[in-house]
């Protein structure tokens, strides 16, 4: 167990909180603020036993470099607005301006750094540069579950500067994800959708033994598909993977479920020649956009009785409706089960909310890569690195 900011006394010191505000932007608004809510219990906490909060996070991959349209900015004005107190931003993440900045802040004063990724040092985790990161502050709090399979300076570097102790949604994400990783209850079930199976291939490897369902859908489903010989026209497939994808169908035996049918489109942004159809049917310019309702159906009786479910990718190009709704049935699906519900990654947590039953599963996680990771059991770098009770 790792010590929480419960365990430290914070009155009048100057905390530097990582949180995850990598959140999606669109012509510089904010799509989706969920990331910067699950925050606010560890700020709010933090500000009300009189701590002075300095918040860093990254957004985007801006390569070491500023990149306007990656600025914190926009995220500075929508945490003002939940926290319903002002915000102060700073231009930077370290350096002078911040240290006077800190330096003037009272006890319930709260600080924007700009992202850390601005910094090449950032992903290095240049010792010195952690070092920048921690001069203004007294402790450190690690609240970015989403970030902590990163081992960057502000995620572990900088936990090697100051006293180190997990934010409340870092210790909600240990403890939902805890229970899956080391006694999910069976009839145990995966719920995998997403563009490509490489990024999911580990995950299922490590996952399979323990694993009395998988359910495919999304891209990864299509390469699947090509390993048992069905030809799937223009859609997205992972050639390189087709030996390992194999390997992974030939693991899973019949616990691999993959669509029967699928709806199909020339093109996912015009919708043009948008239809149905069998697996075996699938023309030759055409991509497979989404699961059919007939997969679906399936999927939902495979389900049934199972105890607990992960899920993460959507089973469609969600981004682009009406081919988000395999995806948005799929939440349906889950919020109807008597099981243990655990859904991480972005797209996946985003159509729950579409879907209006955040409320009828039983965990959403903030991570997307970093869920994958702790699920299948590996060490998280910026989890690592903070203090033990
Ligand atoms: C995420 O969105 O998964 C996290 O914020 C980490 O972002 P990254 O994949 O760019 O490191």
């Amino acid at each position: 167990m790792k010590k929480t900011i419960r365990d430290v006394d914070v009155s009048g010191k100057r905390v530097l909180v990582r949180a995850d505000f990598n959140v999606p932007l669109r012509d510089g608004e904010i799509t989706d603020d969920a990331r910067i809510r699950a925050c606010l219990p560890t700020i709010e906490d933090l500000l009300q036993r009189g701590a002075r909060v300095i918040l860093c996070s990254h957004l985007g991959r801006p390569k070491g470099r500023e990149q306007e349209e990656l600025r914190l900015t926009p995220v500075a004005r929508r945490l003002s607005e939940l926290l319903a107190r002002k915000v102060d931003f700073l231009e930077d993440c370290v350096g002078e301006r911040v240290r006077q900045a800190v330096e003037g802040m009272g006890d319930g004063d709260v600080i924007l750094l700009e992202n850390t990724r601005f910094h090449p040092e950032e992903k290095q985790n240049d010792p010195a540069f952690a070092a920048k990161l921690a001069e203004p502050a007294e402790l450190f709090v690690n609240d970015a579950f989403g970030t902590a399979h990163r081992a960057h300076a502000s995620t572990e570097g900088v936990a090697r500067h100051l006293p180190a102790v997990a934010g409340l949604l870092m210790e909600k994400e240990l403890l939902r994800l805890s229970q899956v990783r080391d006694a999910a209850e069976p009839p145990f079930a995966a719920v995998m959708g997403g563009a490509k199976i490489s990024d999911k291939i580990g995950v299922i490897g490590n996952l399979l033994d323990r694993l009395d369902l998988l359910l495919a859908g999304g891209g990864m489903a299509n390469t699947l598909l090509r390993v048992g010989g069905v030809e799937i026209g223009r859609s997205l497939a992972e050639e390189d993977q087709l030996e390992t994808a194999a390997r992974i169908a030939d693991r899973a035996g019949s616990r691999l479920v993959l669509p029967v049918d699928v709806v199909v489109a020339e093109d996912p942004r015009t919708g043009r020649g948008n239809r149905t159809v069998r697996v075996g049917n699938i023309p030759e310019n055409s991509m497979i956009l989404d699961v059919g309702p007939e997969t679906l159906e399936r999927f939902r009786k495979r389900l049934d009785g199972v105890r607990t479910v992960v899920w993460n990718g959507p089973l469609g190009a969600f981004e682009h409706p009406p081919f988000d709704r395999g995806t948005l049935a799929m939440a349906g699906i889950l919020a109807d089960l008597n099981a243990e519900t655990i859904i991480g990654g972005g797209d996946t947590g985003a159509a729950v909310a579409r879907a209006g039953v955040v409320d009828r599963v039983s965990h959403v996680s903030t991570g997307g890569g970093a869920f994958l990771s702790f699920i299948q059991g590996e060490t998280l770098p910026g989890l690592a690195v903070l203090q033990d009770k």
